[in-house]
């Protein structure tokens, strides 16, 4: 059985710089934002596995029932002998996408949650004692050094967590994917669709609180890494449809008027009751929009799948 490998490719020093940077700007600007990266250290990746099993959370469910039924038609189109995976979490679904691999060689998981990381791969090296894995914490918002492993190479963004960037930022990340190919190289992408507001709204805020408690925990993130005094309890969980721009927000809404303090940052930060901080944007997406996303990028669509109930599509494209 061979090694798990985990290559850290940001200095941790270079994690809390970016950290650091992050809740300064997004807290300094009005209206306030965080990026979603800093929901995920080991509570963060453990809360979210755990909303990935709740009824209302659909997307998990219907991405795996498409790699059930199309993992053999994604292996015939490219025979990938290396697999990227961004943002790659408990690895979980991938599983089905490795097994119908047949010339699979390495598995390279990127996550900034170094936990994850290695808790899939032990598990995916105890299963697939032939697999090489090299683990990757690694900020896929960044230029990414890739080990050298060989071709072809498919990349895959599962999860839908291509929403979680806005259209500007999209539009590089995929520009910057496409660097990672060779022609002929694939990218298999996760997308969530657009669909009834209800569905959507109750799968960011469901009934036992666990999504509550994971957009929460960001502010544990803050106050742990820099000292912040944020009373997570003085925070309201709100899930919202914006239907112009069709992408839920996660927001976290002062129950009252208060200040926090993050002594890191030698910052000072007023709340007025009512206010709201954005966590996180969740984007829909419609297959026209992605086929021209893709397309702009240099990426060529070659297939659309979706489960059955057409929640949830799953698309291959190939680098021309
Ligand atoms: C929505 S979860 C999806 C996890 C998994 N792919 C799935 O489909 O269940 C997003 C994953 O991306 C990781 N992540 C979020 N932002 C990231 C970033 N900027 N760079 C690398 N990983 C990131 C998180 O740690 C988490 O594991």
């Amino acid at each position: 059985m061979s090694p798990l490998h985990v290559t850290r490719t940001l200095p941790e020093d270079a994690t809390d710089a970016a950290l650091r940077d992050d809740v300064r700007a997004g807290l300094t600007v009005m209206p306030k934002s965080l990026p979603p990266k800093w929901f995920y250290d080991a509570r963060g990746s453990e809360l979210f596995e755990q909303i990935t099993e709740l009824p209302e959370y659909y997307p998990t469910r219907a991405e795996r029932e498409i790699l059930i039924a199309r993992s053999g038609e994604i292996a015939a189109a490219g025979g990938a002998r290396t697999l990227v995976e961004l943002g790659s979490g408990s690895s979980e679904k991938t599983r089905y996408l490795i097994d119908a691999l047949t010339s699979l060689e390495t598995y390279v998981p990127v996550d900034v949650s170094e936990s994850a990381l290695v808790q899939a791969g032990e598990a995916l090296i105890a299963q697939r004692p032939g697999l090489d894995v090299h683990a990757l914490i690694a900020d896929f918002t960044a230029p990414l050094a890739l080990p050298t492993t060989p071709g072809p190479r498919l990349v895959a963004f599962l999860g839908g967590t291509i929403g979680n960037l806005l259209p500007a930022e999209r539009a590089a990340f995929l520009t910057s994917v496409r660097s990672l190919l060779a022609p002929g190289d694939g990218l298999l992408l996760g997308t969530d669709l657009v669909k009834d507001e209800g569905v959507l709204v109750r799968a960011y805020d469901d009934a036992a609180g666990v999504t509550a408690a994971f957009n929460k925990n960001v502010l544990a993130v803050v106050n742990r890494e820099l000292g912040a005094d944020f009373d997570p309890a003085a925070f309201d969980h709100v899930a919202l449809w914006d239907a112009g721009r069709e992408w839920i927000e996660m927001r976290l809404r002062s129950r009252r008027a208060q200040t926090v303090k993050v002594p890191a940052l030698d910052l000072v930060v007023d709340f007025a009751a009512g206010e709201e901080l954005r966590t996180e944007v969740s984007a829909k997406f419609r297959r026209e929009g992605v086929t021209r996303e893709l397309a702009e990028a240099g990426l060529e669509l070659t297939h659309w799948w979706t489960d059955p109930e057409g929640r949830f599509a799953l698309s291959l494209s190939v680098a021309r």
